[in-house]
């Protein structure tokens, strides 16, 4: 059990930037993929589908023999994991959310600013963690649509994206912020444009390492950390593997065989 993969799974490549950390902090731990490239953008899909879409990957991580599943997803995990909890109350299962806390905490100008999707900004989940952590501190939301897409096409630094970015960052800068939430795994891979956008004294904040973090945590608890040594992570695509395989070498350090996933 020790030696069995973990799962990690978001609406397509976002989620690589969560697996990075995991990998970095647990070299030793065999890791599964799924990029439900096919769907994507979940944060401008309906909760319910994006309910549906984290009860299939569960099965399939179940049937994969996994001991552990990320949600390398802010969008599903707002929307999916409190019924995933309800349904696998022994699988150790780590979800994303925005860095609310830590950017509350870190702020000196008292205004933080949010880029993240559409679904997430408008979750309950949301509402419910600015109410308990950003009672202090003003905060700017700013919805994204369009990013993932590009980033989907391996578009890291077009000036297409650049101005949609900028449109974006802008009204953050305007209002005061110095401290920035990538409320979205897909966007730490922007960090290198946007640091060309935003001042130096202006903080980015994201997820991912506390994320990996946590699972380590879980696995501990459990005795279920691996001995090693890990086996290749396997990756699987929703959409057209060999998209998946051409664009993984810009977002992924590492070999990558990807299949098809068809549920
Ligand atoms: N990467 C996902 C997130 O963290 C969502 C991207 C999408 O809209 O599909 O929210």
């Amino acid at each position: 059990m020790r030696d069995a993969p973990i799962g990690v799974f978001d609406s397509g490549v976002g989620g690589l930037s969560v697996l990075a950390e995991i990998q970095r902090l647990l070299p030793n731990e065999s890791l599964l993929y799924v990029a439900d490239c096919g769907n994507i953008p979940y944060g401008e899909k309906s909760a319910e589908f994006i309910r549906q879409r984290c009860q299939v990957m569960a099965g399939f991580f179940q049937r994969q023999g996994a001991k552990a599943l990320v949600l390398a997803c802010n969008t599903a995990t707002v929307a999916g994991v409190a019924d995933l909890r309800r349904d696998y109350p022994d699988w150790p299962l780590v979800g994303m959310e925005p860095a609310v806390k830590p950017a509350a905490a870190a702020t000196r100008s008292g205004v933080v600013g949010v880029l993240a999707t559409t679904g997430t900004l408008q979750s309950a989940k949301f509402a419910a963690l600015l109410d308990r952590f950003a009672t202090d501190v003003r905060v700017i939301t700013q919805p994204c649509p369009g990013l993932v897409e590009l980033i989907e096409a391996g578009d890291l630094h077009s000036p297409v994206l650049r101005e949609l970015l900028r449109g974006y960052v802008e009204p953050l800068l305007a209002a005061g912020c110095d401290t920035i939430i990538l409320g979205c795994t897909h966007y730490p891979f922007l960090k290198p444009l946007l640091k060309q956008m935003i001042p130096d004294a202006i903080s980015l904040i994201d997820t991912g390492a506390a994320v990996a973090r946590q699972l380590q945590r879980l696995l501990a608890e459990r005795e279920l950390l691996a001995e090693g040594p890990a086996r290749a992570t396997r990756f699987w695509s929703s959409a057209d593997p060999q998209h998946l395989s051409a664009i993984l070498p810009l977002l992924w350090n590492g070999p990558g065989e990807v299949g098809t996933f068809d549920l």
